[in-house]
């Protein structure tokens, strides 16, 4: 699929360290997921977890970190084999994270932590807790952009 062409081609180029790389990966349109999953944080692009954390993290519903996410099977079946089918099957996403976070990947950890552009104390504030809240400092994510302009991190 397109867009998963694009994931890859926008975090490959990120991590070969090439400046500018517009770095896109969109979060293809359906309405259960939208419905479900942009409710406490905003929708993750499916593309960022492989198939496997997907179905991992579906699984486990309704015990879900700190929340509880109630839905009916159907919809949470619908919802997890449509993950599945978007996931990343990219190099850099095939590795499976802790918890089934994005923000424990390596790609992740890499881009983010002791990053200058991000100080220590940032990671402390409510508003960005673990990282886990990409549209604090990342103004498109919800249209899946994450270049680097575009960023804009709470003082
Ligand atoms: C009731 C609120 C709630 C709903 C609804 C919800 N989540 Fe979450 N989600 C959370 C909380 C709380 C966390 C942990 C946040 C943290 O610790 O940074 C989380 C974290 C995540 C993470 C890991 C983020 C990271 O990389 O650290 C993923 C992936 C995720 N949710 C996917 C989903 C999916 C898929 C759905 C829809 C089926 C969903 N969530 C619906 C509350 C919710
Ligand atoms: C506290 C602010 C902050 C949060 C929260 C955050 N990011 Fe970032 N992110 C940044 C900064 C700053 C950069 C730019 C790094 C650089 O230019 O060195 C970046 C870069 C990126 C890039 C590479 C973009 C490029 O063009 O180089 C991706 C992809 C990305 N973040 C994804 C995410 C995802 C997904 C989340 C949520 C799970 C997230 N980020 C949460 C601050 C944040």
């Amino acid at each position: 699929m397109n867009h998963i062409k694009q994931a890859a081609t926008g975090l490959a180029t990120l991590l070969m360290g090439l400046a500018h790389a517009q770095v896109s990966v969109p979060i293809p349109a359906f309405t259960p997921y939208t419905q479900q999953c942009n409710v406490c944080h905003f929708a993750y692009p499916p593309g960022m977890l492989p198939a496997a954390s997907w179905k991992k993290l579906m699984d486990a519903m309704p015990q879900h970190f700190t929340g509880q996410v109630m839905m009916n099977i159907d919809t949470q079946e619908e919802i997890s084999k449509w993950l599945q089918a978007n996931a990343g099957t990219f190099a850099l996403v095939a590795e499976e994270p802790p918890q089934n976070r994005i923000t424990q990947s390596a790609w992740w950890t890499k881009i983010h932590m002791n990053n200058p552009k991000v100080p220590a104390a940032v990671w402390k504030k409510p508003s960005v807790a673990k990282g886990s809240s990409c549209v604090t400092c990342h103004q498109t994510a919800a249209k899946g952009e994450y270049n680097a302009k575009s960023v804009q991190v709470p003082k």
